[in-house]
């Protein structure tokens, strides 16, 4: 894998079509810069567009009679080549466990697709200081029985649930601490080296100072990914930077 940082886009269930087209406009110079994830409905605009592009979710399944998904190798045959897996939104709200998340990482890796793998803890747990804890059971259960050749197709993102879209940050010795967890993790269990994005209010205004802390190997961004001129200022930063 290249050494560049990465930047994905996070749009969940945004924007309409109007503002989807204003969007891929405003984007134009840029589009090299980041993968894109936006709503399914909206994917083959912005492929058509030559941005590089990632599904928010992916099917454990494989094609066939389940109403309401999407298959790998569907996404694949898009010209997708990344999917987020297990969103603390997904987990929370559709109620996806490490089992399934684990079923969708496998799926994915097994037809070609890279995996953006979110992990993160809870406020209660931070404060209870069990995060160390969560974010290895994460890793452990997620990343299990993954055919070896295959693991450097996954990327994991850090996102402490209490800092997606409440404009609360962990500071930077919290990031690079957790961060190195999980290389170290990683490295002991499943003997690769992944590259692990920060996640959770990451914006304009404070990418300087997160784009400093050595270990991170991108951002993951939600709210700010939305809207071009913060996106922009946030990709020049991080590219002027490295
Ligand atoms: P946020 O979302 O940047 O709006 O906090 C990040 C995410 O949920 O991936």
């Amino acid at each position: 894998m290249e050494n560049k940082k990465l930047i994905v886009g996070n749009m969940k269930m945004n924007l309409t079509l109007k503002e989807v087209k204003s969007y891929i406009k405003e984007m134009e110079d840029y589009k090299d810069c980041a993968i894109v994830c936006p709503s399914s409905l909206y994917l083959s605009y912005f492929i058509e567009n030559g941005f590089t592009i990632g599904i928010q979710n992916i099917s454990e399944y494989n094609i066939g009679a389940y109403t309401g998904d999407i298959a790998p190798v569907q996404a694949v045959s898009m010209g997708i080549d990344y999917t987020i897996i297990g969103h603390s939104e997904r987990r929370e709200y559709y109620g996806e466990d490490d089992a399934m998340i684990n079923r969708k990482i496998i799926n994915a890796l097994n037809n070609k697709l890279k995996v953006i793998l979110c992990i993160g803890e809870t406020l209660e747990e931070k404060e209870n200081n069990m995060t160390e804890d969560k974010i290895k059971k994460q890793l452990l259960n997620d990343l299990q029985n993954i055919d070896s050749k295959l693991y450097e197709n996954v990327i994991i993102a850090y996102e402490p649930i209490w800092a997606i879209g409440t404009g609360k940050v962990p500071n930077s010795e919290d990031i690079y601490t957790i961060t190195k967890l999980i290389k170290e993790t990683i490295k002991e269990k499943f003997s690769y080296e992944p590259k692990v994005l920060y996640g959770g209010s990451t914006n304009d205004n404070n990418i300087e100072e997160l784009n400093k802390i050595t270990n991170v190997d991108g951002f993951l961004i939600g709210g700010a990914c939305l809207v071009p001129a913060k996106f922009i200022k946030i990709i020049e930063t991080i590219k002027n930077n490295k």
